[in-house]
């Protein structure tokens, strides 16, 4: 089997699909690597990284590739290089990437979408959407403190005592635990808050401190994810948040429902009501934000409050994000790739992310939400 890593081409990402060190672990295995030129670049891994451990750095990877492994969902472009029975493993979003998903299917390329690896404790060492929100969730803290002006921890110092910031958390799965962490660990004084009622004890052993409403058990779904709130509980949460929002001095939102936009949690009139020189930063800017007046991809200020919707936070980590990208994929390569060197099609986790293969869109959801799209 030849399996080729793609250069990311979009801009301002830095990272790395598969490292050195992972790659090597496979070469024992007579697998074949081949790694597109400067690759690892902006990530720090240049090619001579790769070819010291007998890894093939070549200009083109396209028409030596029976594997192809990249981060991010491919461009039409970049499908259009790919043969015919390529398989190709990535981030797809196929909910929403719908030209792609179809170029896939019509070029006859068999895709698995990172995205879909399930949720289960099995799968947890493979999960890059996991990976990569512990990422996020600790930039997201390191943009907050940049923002403030002010210090996070508290400082007695002959100048003066300093009083710790205080930061609201919003959504407390990965990004918002790692969120949490952080800011701790900076000396701020968190709060948080989550749908989920098992969120509420995760928080706590953080040691920051849960917003108090009631929660049901209903709100997380059996794939461990949220489910969408009704409007009744939305308005209830707005009011719970406004309270708060008014006294701190940095919020990280993070609250996504799977396959969904982000829900709306911070109104403009939320943000009026903000302390001057405080910021927002929204984790689900990629997916709408959480917050009305967020721009992706731009930081703007309202009454003297930063929103900062910055996007690919795990690119201001090249090192680390791709490193753990990188693990994220060696051991799925691990679980799918039989003893003859071929992918399992019967696998258990290959059958939950498989999108397209033999010419037909085979993730069910995805095919229903494409073929009601056509
Ligand atoms: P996510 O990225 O889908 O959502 C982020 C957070 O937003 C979630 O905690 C969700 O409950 C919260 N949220 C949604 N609507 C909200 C609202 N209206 N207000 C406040 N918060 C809201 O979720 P993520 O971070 O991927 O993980 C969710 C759960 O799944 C976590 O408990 C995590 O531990 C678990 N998980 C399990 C994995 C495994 O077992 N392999 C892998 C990854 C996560």
């Amino acid at each position: 089997m030849r399996v080729g890593i793609l250069k990311e081409m979009l801009k301002n990402e830095t990272r790395v699909a598969m490292l050195p060190e992972d790659i090597k672990t496979f070469l024992d295995k007579k697998i074949t690597f081949n790694v597109e030129s400067n690759a690892g670049k902006k990530a720090f891994i240049n090619d001579d990284n790769y070819k010291s451990e007998g890894i093939n750095i070549l200009n083109n990877i396209y028409d030596q590739s029976d594997l192809i492994i990249k981060i991010n969902p491919p461009s039409l472009e970049e499908i259009e290089q790919m043969e015919k029975n390529t398989i190709l493993i990535s981030l797809l979003s196929s909910f929403t990437n719908h030209e792609i998903i179809k170029k896939l299917k019509s070029q006859n390329i068999t895709s698995l979408g990172l995205d879909l690896i399930p949720r289960t404790t099995y799968a947890q060492s493979m999960d890059v959407l996991s990976s990569q929100s512990t990422v996020s969730g600790y930039c997201a803290v390191l943009n907050a403190a940049c923002h403030i002006g002010k210090f996070f921890p508290m400082l007695m110092t002959p100048a003066g005592t300093i009083k710790p910031a205080s930061v609201l958390v919003i959504g407390a799965g990965v990004a918002g635990l790692q969120a949490i962490a952080t800011a701790s660990r900076l000396g701020a004084k968190v709060e948080a808050f989550d749908v989920r009622p098992a969120a509420r004890e995760q928080v706590e052993s953080l040691g920051a401190k849960f917003l108090y409403m009631d929660l049901d058990d209903s709100a997380e779904s059996d794939k461990g994810y949220a489910v969408e709130m009704n409007e009744e509980f939305i308005r209830k949460e707005m009011e719970l948040l406004h309270n708060t929002s008014k006294k701190v001095d940095a919020i990280i939102t993070t609250a996504l429902i799977f396959g969904k936009p982000a829900p709306i949690l911070i109104k403009d009139y939320m943000v009026s009501d903000m302390k001057p020189g405080s910021c927002i930063i929204d984790l689900a800017a990629e997916n709408g934000g959480n917050c009305e007046l967020t721009q992706p991809n731009k930081v703007i200020e309202h009454n003297n409050v930063f929103i900062d919707g910055t996007l690919n936070l795990p690119a201001q980590l090249p090192y680390d994000s791709s490193k753990m990208f990188s693990k994220n994929v060696s051991k799925l390569l691990n679980d799918i790739i039989n003893d003859d060197l071929e992918i399992n099609f019967d696998n258990d986790i290959l059958k939950e992310c498989l999108v397209t293969h033999n010419g037909q869109i085979t993730h069910e959801r995805t095919k229903m939400i494409i073929e009601g799209d056509q």
